[in-house]
């Protein structure tokens, strides 16, 4: 007998009180880490979780943990979360859905009397998305030992700005080599998510369980020509360094489509172009290429054809090139016990599900090298994500959390 009840209305206006802790206006969400509404964020998070009678703690970087101790504290315990930093000008639904979800399924589980062997620790990982130090998954790198503690420090802004000087200005000190946590630390992490992707919708099913996590990559391209007047330099001895990463461009998005598969993307999300001004031949861009794959070796494959032909267009041009990775991870595969137990949580509340593979990258990727790790997702609407549309029902959301609910009870008895 399933006793979850989720008073959804309150869920629904945390949600929208968490929205409007942001540097964009509304609908649109910006929270960047360490930024004004960061804290702000992390503040309304952790008085929720006070109320809800749960033991807060914070670690050197900030991420953030609120623990229901379990009646045997001495066993690994479950974990649940997501993250509520957001890119710019995107949505309010990406990561808050498995904090505010998550820590609404404790609350439901507590009301229904239910009494976890098992400790449950719902997290808000620091920062998931590239946004502010170039590389995604900043906090969950962090506790899974992914990152160093002295390449963690020294991840720097667009402002140059060390992450271990920015993060002291925000009050999170302590020594980094602590954020790592034990590999005994959660016999299962469970991630509840919007899909950010069209599948469910388009088959109106309500839950997807992930079966495993594409393989991202992120690389920074920078391209030296030659500037000079608009008027004076002729064609023919021009050194164009945005002329150059056009062709560039196309050629990562040729990268993915050349390869005939649906699971192979590339994206250049970031162009800077110096000095910017329109009567002067740009002398240097900066580009920002996302690659991503299910399979790893397809995922290398495009990056390597990437690399070619930035090494042939430069070269061609007379323009120089400097390519660096940000960051290239492995898949993940999603822990059988916990998909298993998420499944079954679906058929105790007749709810039907699809297993599915996530296209986005998630904190999850990183505890899955740790911990066993499963993640649930909930239908939005159109598979809109990172845009001020996103949008996920309060009924697609409840039947989310009651799952969630029923997998951390499953996990943690
Ligand atoms: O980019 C991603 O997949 C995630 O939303 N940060
Ligand atoms: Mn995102
Ligand atoms: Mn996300």
């Amino acid at each position: 007998m399933n006793n979850i009840e989720i008073p959804i209305d309150r869920l629904t206006a945390e949600l929208e009180e968490l929205s409007r802790l942001s540097d964009a206006p509304a609908p649109a969400v910006t929270r960047v880490l360490y930024t004004k509404a960061d804290l702000q964020a992390r503040r309304f998070l952790k008085q929720l979780c006070l109320e809800a009678g749960l033991h807060v703690r914070e670690d050197a970087i900030g991420n953030f943990f609120a623990r229901w101790p379990g009646t045997d504290e001495s066993l690994p315990a479950v974990g649940t979360g997501s993250h509520t930093d957001a890119i710019p000008h995107s949505g309010m639904y990406d990561g808050t859905v498995g904090v505010l979800g998550g820590l609404e399924a404790l609350r439901a589980l507590k009301a229904s009397g239910f009494l976890p062997r098992r400790s449950i620790e719902l997290l808000m990982f620091t920062s998931e998305e590239p946004t502010r130090f170039g590389i995604g998954c900043v906090g969950s790198r962090g506790l899974s030992g992914a990152i160093t503690s002295d390449k963690l420090a020294n991840l720097r802004d667009s402002e140059g700005q060390r992450l271990d000087d920015v993060r002291r200005g925000a009050g999170f000190s302590g020594d980094l080599a602590t954020v790592v946590l034990p590999g005994d630390h959660y016999s299962a992490f469970v991630e509840l998510h919007i899909e950010q992707g069209p599948i469910l919708e388009r088959e109106n099913l309500p839950i997807g369980v992930v079966t495993a996590i594409a393989a991202p990559a992120a690389l920074v391209v920078k391209l030296e020509g030659e500037g000079g007047h608009a008027g004076a330099v002729l064609m023919p001895v021009r050194k164009d360094a945005l002329c150059a990463a056009a062709e560039i461009v196309l050629a990562v998005e040729a990268a993915a489509r050349g390869t005939g598969s649906p699971d192979a993307v590339a994206t250049t999300g970031v162009c800077n172009v110096h000095p910017g001004a329109i009567n002067s031949v740009p002398s240097q861009v900066e580009l920002r290429i996302d690659v991503r794959d299910i399979s790893l070796a397809a995922r290398d494959a495009s990056v390597a054809a990437i690399r070619q032909s930035i090494a042939e267009v430069s070269t061609r041009r007379g323009v120089k090139a400097l390519v660096e990775t940000l960051s290239v991870d492995p898949p993940a595969t999603m822990a059988p016990t916990v998909v298993t137990a998420i499944e079954s949580a679906c058929r105790r509340l007749a709810l039907p599900f699809k297993s599915m593979v996530s296209r986005a990258y998630h904190d999850s990727l990183f505890m899955a090298h740790v911990f066993p790790t499963g993640m649930i997702f909930i239908p939005c609407r159109g598979g809109v994500s990172h845009r001020p549309d996103e949008y996920a029902s309060p009924a697609a959301i409840e039947k989310g959390v009651k799952v969630l609910a029923e997998a951390l009870r499953i996990l943690a008895e």
